[in-house]
C-alpha cells in the first residue's frame, strides 16, 4: 500500500544536521513526526510542497535565550525566532529564569530583563511549566534554572554577599525539584555584581543537584575580559567537581585589550575537554548586550541604549551623544539612564570569527526579545550565519553551519530525536533559499525578519511562513534533557 502522509517536501535538498554532504530527497511528515525521507514518488499527502532544490533542515535550537517570558506570550512574541528558522529554545541563560521565585516589586538587574514584577509569578518551575503546557508556545523550550533566581528566593533579596551554607542547601533542594519537574540544568551569571559574591564552592554546592541527573551547567562566567583564562578554569572545575556537562555561555575575549586571545582560550577549552565535557555557544556579532552597569563603563568601547525606564526615548541612541548632549561624563549619564540596557561594541571580529569556526561551538543568540531597541542577534543570529558566515565568507560550509545550530546542539543539551532529519525524529524543519538567505536586521534598523527563510515546522506543524508571518500553530513542548517526549 501507498504511503499517506499529512506533509510532503518533495525534491529539497536535505541538510540533515549531522554535518553530512547534502542530498536531494523527499521528506515526508505524519503527525509530529518524520514519516519517510528519500524517493517519495509512490506516496501521497495531505499537502504537497515541491521544494525545488530548496535547502531543508531541521528547525534550529536557539542554544542561548532569555525567551523564558517570551515563550508564554503567544505566536506574534516568538516570530523574531520562527522567521529565522528557530523551533526549539533554550531558556534560563546567565543566572536569570522565571521560576522559581515571585516578586513583589522590581526584580534587581540582571534579573529585569525579563520584565517587572507582574511577570515573576511562578513561585515552582512545574508552575511555569503547568503554563506553558496550559497555553503552550509555537517553538519548544528547554529550561534551564538561573542561579540569580534561586539566590534571590533562598536569600530574600539579601543577594550582595556570599550564601550561607543553609541558603545554599535551599538553592540545591529547589534546584533538585525543578530538575524534577522538567528543567534541564543550571546557569550561572557570575559576571553580575550580585551573583560576583558567589564563591565557587557555593555554585558547585548548588550544582551537586545536578549530578544524580546529569544535567547541564551553564554560566555567563565571572570574567570574559582580563581573567578569561582563570573564569574558564572555575567553569571546568565546577563541572569537574559535581561530574556535569558544561557549557560556556556566548564565548566571547571582551575588551580591547584582549583582542586576539581566542588563540589562547580555544586551546584551553580543547584541552578541558580531553578530560570532561565542554561545549560553548556563540552569536555572530562583534557586540554583546545587556543591562547598562555605569560603574563598567569606559572611553573605549561604544555603547547603544536599548531601553531604558526614566528615558524611554533614548533607546537607539549612542550614550556618548547624550552624554554630551546633558552635559554630562559616561557614567552620570548612563546613572540618569538606569534602569536600562545597552549593546557593548567589545570584540574583535577575528575573535568572534575563530569562535565560530571551532568545532566544539553551537549558536545561540542570546537575543533580549523586550527590549524596544535590540540588538539585531534578537531577529538575525541564524540568517547571517548561514548567509554571511558561511556563504558569503566561507568560513565553514552550510553543512557544519546547520550543524552547529541543530544536531550538535541536540546532542550537547541531550534533546532525543530532535536537530536531525531522519526517519522518526520530530518533524522540527525548516525550509529555506540557501542562495537568499540572509539576516536583515542592524544596529539601525533591529527589528526586522530574515531573507530566505521560507517555512518553519514545529511537531509537524507550520508555525512560519514568509510573508504572512506566524500562523496561529502553538505546537511546542517543554522538552527535557534526556528524556523523550
Ligand atoms: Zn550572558
Ligand atoms: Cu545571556
Amino acid at each position: 500500500m501507498a504511503l499517506r502522509c499529512d506533509l510532503i517536501l518533495r525534491d529539497a535538498t536535505v541538510f540533515d544536521g549531522t554535518g553530512a554532504p547534502r542530498f536531494r530527497a523527499d521528506v515526508g511528515v505524519t503527525g509530529d513526526r518524520i514519516a519517510a525521507v528519500g524517493d517519495l514518488g509512490a506516496a501521497t499527502a495531505e499537502r504537497e510542497i515541491a521544494a525545488n532544490g530548496r535547502a531543508l533542515a531541521p528547525g534550529f535550537i536557539d542554544a542561548h535565550t532569555h525567551d523564558d517570558r517570551a515563550v508564554l506570550c503567544g505566536p506574534e512574541c516568538m516570530l523574531c525566532k520562527m522567521s529565522q528558522g528557530a523551533t526549539t529554545v533554550v531558556v534560563g541563560n546567565c543566572g536569570i529564569s522565571l521560576s522559581p521565585v515571585r516578586m513583589t516589586r522590581r526584580p534587581p538587574p540582571p534579573l529585569d530583563l525579563l520584565g517587572d514584577e507582574s511577570w515573576w509569578t511562578f513561585g515552582s518551575f512545574a508552575e511555569y511549566a503547568e503554563r506553558l503546557a496550559r497555553e503552550p508556545s509555537p517553538v519548544n523550550t528547554v529550561a534551564l534554572i538561573g542561579h540569580m533566581s534561586l539566590r534571590v528566593e533562598a536569600m530574600q533579596g539579601d543577594t550582595q554577599r556570599a550564601a550561607t551554607d543553609g541558603e545554599a542547601m535551599r538553592m540545591r533542594q529547589r534546584l533538585a525539584e525543578a530538575l524534577a519537574e522538567g528543567a534541564s540544568g543550571f546557569s550561572t551569571g557570575l559576571y553580575y555584581p550580585p551573583n560576583m559574591m558567589a564563591p565557587t564552592d557555593e555554585v558547585i554546592a548548588v550544582a551537586e543537584a545536578l549530578r544524580d541527573v546529569g544535567g547541564l551547567y551553564v554560566t555567563h562566567m565571572r570574567d570574559e575580559g582580563r581573567e578569561v583564562l582563570t573564569s574558564i578554569e572555575e567553569t571546568l572545575a565546577i563541572g569537574h567537581a559535581v561530574d556535569v556537562p558544561v557549557v560556556i555561555s556566548h564565548h566571547k575575549c571582551a575588551m580591547p585589550e584582549n583582542y586576539g586571545r581566542s588563540v589562547e582560550t580555544l586551546p584551553r577549552i580543547e584541552a578541558g575537554a580531553a578530560r570532561q565535557a565542554v561545549d560553548f555557544d556563540v552569536y555572530p556579532y562583534a557586540a554583546g548586550s545587556t543591562v547598562l552597569m555605569p560603574s563598567r563603563l569606559r572611553e573605549d568601547v561604544p555603547v547603544k541604549i536599548t531601553w531604558s525606564i526614566p528615558h524611554p526615548e533614548m533607546a537607539g541612541r549612542m550614550l556618548a551623544d547624550i552624554a554630551a548632549e546633558w552635559g554630562m561624563e559616561l557614567e552620570a549619564a548612563g546613572e540618569r539612564l538606569g534602569p536600562a540596557g545597552a549593546i557593548f561594541f567589545q570584540m574583535d571580529e577575528q575573535d568572534v570569527q575563530r569562535i565560530l569556526a571551532h568545532e566544539r561551538s553551537m549558536i545561540g543568540s542570546d537575543g533580549l526579545p523586550h527590549d524596544s531597541f535590540p540588538h539585531p542577534r534578537l531577529w538575525g543570529t541564524f540568517p547571517r550565519v548561514l548567509g554571511h558566515y558561511a556563504r558569503d565568507l566561507n568560513l565553514f560550509s552550510l553543512e557544519t553551519a546547520v550543524h552547529k545550530m541543530t544536531g550538535r546542539t541536540a546532542a550537547v543539551f541531550g534533546l532525543a530525536d530532535r536537530g536531525v532529519i531522519r526517519e522518526g525524529a520530530y518533524a522540527d524543519l525548516v525550509l529555506f533559499d540557501p542562495d537568499t538567505v540572509r539576516d536583515t536586521a542592524t544596529y539601525e534598523q533591529p527589528i526586522r525578519p530574515a531573507d530566505g527563510i521560507l517555512e518553519t515546522w514545529v511537531n509537524g506543524q507550520s508555525a512560519y511562513v514568509h510573508g504572512q508571518g506566524a500562523t496561529a500553530a502553538r505546537a511546542g513542548r517543554l522538552v527535557t534533557r534526556g528524556r523523550n517526549g
